[in-house]
């Protein structure tokens, strides 16, 4: 299963919450008690961050990362053990399914699979009865599937994936045909304008004639960005 993807520099420094996890809060919100102590795992979670964030909104929540580089687990934590936040150091493509887990979560991390599907697989093998996955990344509204390899020449590490994007169709097919796995897509634009950065894997935002607001990715592909909700129904 190919996967490469080393652009992680924007993620290393410390900075508030963007507005797709402001939203993922608020998914949160919707589905959990303040107080609730359920099992919650983020699948790449960086220096866990996110997970600090999440514990300031929910202070009983059992909270797991899974991060693949060390030197983020390492960065987060002195911070993620006053938080209460555990992280383990694994591949997401093999996550070790002996543990249930009540929510996953999986922000920027599918796209980095050129095939989502045995990825998704594995974590619902993670998710406990009526557990829920939410996946924040690509999800195409036109039937079409896309695997894009690209070299950044502003930061190189060579020929790189991340920008894999299948089809909202192709998901609820497949999981149709599988049964026992509701699929849900929730649309994210943000609401303000995002600027072009000097490193071009950075998304930002153009605006058509009619004000529409449309995220550029991977320097100068439109793309439609959004939350898949997974649910586990038995
Ligand atoms: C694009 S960043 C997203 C970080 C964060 N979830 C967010 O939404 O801002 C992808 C993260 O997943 C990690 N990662 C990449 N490949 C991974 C893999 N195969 N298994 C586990 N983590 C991985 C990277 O090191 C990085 O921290």
């Amino acid at each position: 299963m190919y996967s490469h993807n080393k652009q992680t520099r924007v993620y290393t420094q410390g900075r508030p919450l963007k507005s797709h996890e402001q939203k993922m809060i608020e998914l949160l919100k919707s589905e959990l008690s303040q107080d609730s102590k359920e099992k919650l795992l983020d699948i790449g979670c960086s220096d866990g961050m996110f997970l600090r964030h999440l514990r300031s909104e929910f202070a009983s929540l059992d909270l797991w990362g899974l991060e693949l580089d060390d030197k983020f687990i390492q960065q987060g934590k002195a911070q993620n053990d006053q938080a209460g936040v555990q992280i383990m150091q694994g591949d997401a493509s093999s996550v070790d399914s002996s543990t249930k887990y009540d929510v996953i979560l999986a922000s920027g991390i599918l796209s980095v699979f050129d095939e989502p599907f045995p990825i998704l697989e594995g974590w619902l093998n993670c998710l406990a009865s009526n557990g829920i996955l939410i996946v924040f990344g690509y999800f195409n509204e036109r039937d079409l599937d896309t695997r894009i390899h690209y070299r950044n020449h502003f930061d190189d590490h060579g020929w790189e994936t991340g920008l894999t994007a299948y089809s909202q169709k192709a998901y609820q097919k497949y999981f149709g045909e599988k049964g026992q796995v509701s699929v849900d897509f929730i649309p994210f634009v943000p609401d303000f304008d995002i600027q072009e950065d000097e490193n071009p894997i950075r998304s930002y935002t153009v605006q058509t004639k009619s004000g529409k607001r449309l995220i550029v990715i991977g320097g100068h592909i439109i793309c439609n960005m959004g939350y898949m909700i997974l649910r586990k129904q038995n």
